[in-house]
C-alpha cells in the first residue's frame, strides 16, 4: 500500500502542491492581496487552484490544511474530489513550533486515524531549522520528524519528513551545506533508530541555496551541484524519493534550481512539493475575484507544466 502511494506521488512527469498553509500562513498570503482569510475565502481561493482544467497531468498530489479536507467542492468533500481527478490527498499534521521545536505528537495516531478515515494517503510533517541552529534543538527535531513517520507507517499512511533549513539569512552556500548535512545526518540516524522503513519515506528538504540576504547568491548550477552532491553523502539511497520545498525562492528560481538539479540527478526521484513557488502568479492574478479565476488558473497551469518539465530536467 505504502509504495502503490510513494509510486503514484513519484511519477516521473508529476509533483506536489503545498497547499497546507495554517489559518495564520494563509492569511500572510492573503495580505499581499488585502483578503481577510476566511473558511470562506479560503475554500474559494483553493478551489481556484484545485478545479484548474489539466493540472492534474502536473500534480500527482495536493497537501491539505485540517480545516480544507473537511471541506467540499461543488457538494463533494475536497479528498475525493482531487482523487477522481487522479490527484493523491495529503494532509499537514504538525501543529506548529514552540521553543524552536515542532509539536503535534499528542493524539497524533487518533488524527492520523480519522484523516486516514476522510481520504488522506500521505502526510507531511515540518521542522524547521535556522542557519546557526544548535545542535540540541536538530537533535529534538529530528527525533519528532521519526515518531512521526513511525506513527504513518503504522497506519499505512505515506509521511513525507520536512527537515526544512531557512534561507533566512545572509549564509552562504557552504554554510548551507553544512548544516543541512548535519541536519539530514541526525534525521536519518533518528528514522533508522525509530524502527522507520526507508523505502517508505519522501524527503521534503530544501536545497543548497545561498540565505535570501547573502551578498553573493549562487547559480542554478553551483545550487544543482551542491545539493546533489549534499545528498549523495548523507541521503540513503533506499529512500526513493526527494520533493523539494521551494522556501521563499521566487517560481522562476525554483524552477530553474529544479531542472538543473534534475539533469545531474541521482538515485532518488527528484520532484517538487513546492507551495509559494506554485502559488504566487496564481494568488496575484486571482486577486480575490471571482471574475479574476480564469486567468488565475491559467497562471497556475502554465507554472505547474513548468515546474514539471523542470523535474524532467527539460527546461
Ligand atoms: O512546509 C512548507 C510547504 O509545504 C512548502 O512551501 O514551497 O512555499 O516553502 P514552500
Amino acid at each position: 500500500m505504502l509504495q502503490t502511494i510513494i509510486s503514484r506521488l513519484l511519477a516521473s512527469t508529476k509533483g506536489i502542491l503545498a497547499a497546507d498553509e495554517s489559518s495564520k500562513t494563509i492569511q500572510k498570503r492573503f495580505d499581499k492581496i488585502g483578503l481577510q482569510s476566511t473558511p470562506e475565502t479560503n475554500l474559494a481561493y483553493r478551489k481556484m487552484l484545485f478545479t484548474t482544467p489539466g493540472v492534474e497531468e502536473f500534480l500527482s498530489g495536493v497537501i491539505l490544511y485540517d480545516e480544507t479536507i473537511r471541506q467540499e467542492i461543488d457538494g463533494v468533500p475536497v479528498p475525493q474530489y482531487l482523487e477522481k481527478r487522479g490527484i493523491l490527498p495529503g494532509i499537514k499534521v504538525d501543529q506548529g513550533i514552540v521553543d524552536e521545536i515542532t509539536t503535534g505528537l499528542d493524539g497524533l495516531s487518533e488524527r492520523l486515524t480519522e484523516y486516514r478515515n476522510l481520504g488522506a494517503k500521505f502526510a507531511k510533517w515540518r521542522a524547521v531549522i535556522v542557519a546557526n541552529q544548535e545542535d540540541a534543538f536538530i537533535e529534538k527535531n529530528a527525533e519528532n520528524l521519526a515518531k512521526y513517520a513511525s506513527l504513518c507507517q503504522e497506519q499505512d499512511i505515506v509521511p513525507i519528513v520536512e527537515p526544512e533549513v531557512l534561507m533566512d539569512g545572509d549564509h552562504d552556500l557552504q554554510k548551507c551545506q553544512e548544516v543541512t548535512a548535519k541536519t539530514l545526518k541526525t534525521v536519518f540516524a533518528k528514522l533508522v533508530g525509530q524502527g522507520v522503513v526507508l523505502e517508505g519515506v519522501i524527503l521534503k528538504p530544501n536545497m543548497v541555496i545561498s540565505g535570501k540576504d547573502a551578498p553573493n547568491k549562487a547559480s542554478p548550477k553551483e545550487i544543482a551541484e551542491a545539493t546533489v552532491k549534499t545528498f549523495l553523502e548523507v541521503v540513503p539511497t533506499q529512500v526513493p524519493g526527494i520533493v523539494f520545498l521551494s522556501g521563499g525562492q521566487t517560481p522562476d528560481e525554483a524552477t530553474e534550481n529544479l531542472a538543473a538539479i534534475n539533469k545531474i540527478g541521482g538515485p532518488w526521484q527528484l520532484s517538487f512539493s513546492y507551495g509559494r513557488a506554485l502559488q504566487d502568479e496564481a494568488l496575484k492574478a486571482w486577486a480575490g475575484k471571482e471574475e479574476n479565476v480564469e486567468a488565475a488558473q491559467k497562471a497556475f497551469f502554465d507554472r505547474c507544466k513548468k515546474v514539471s518539465l523542470a523535474r524532467q530536467g527539460k527546461l
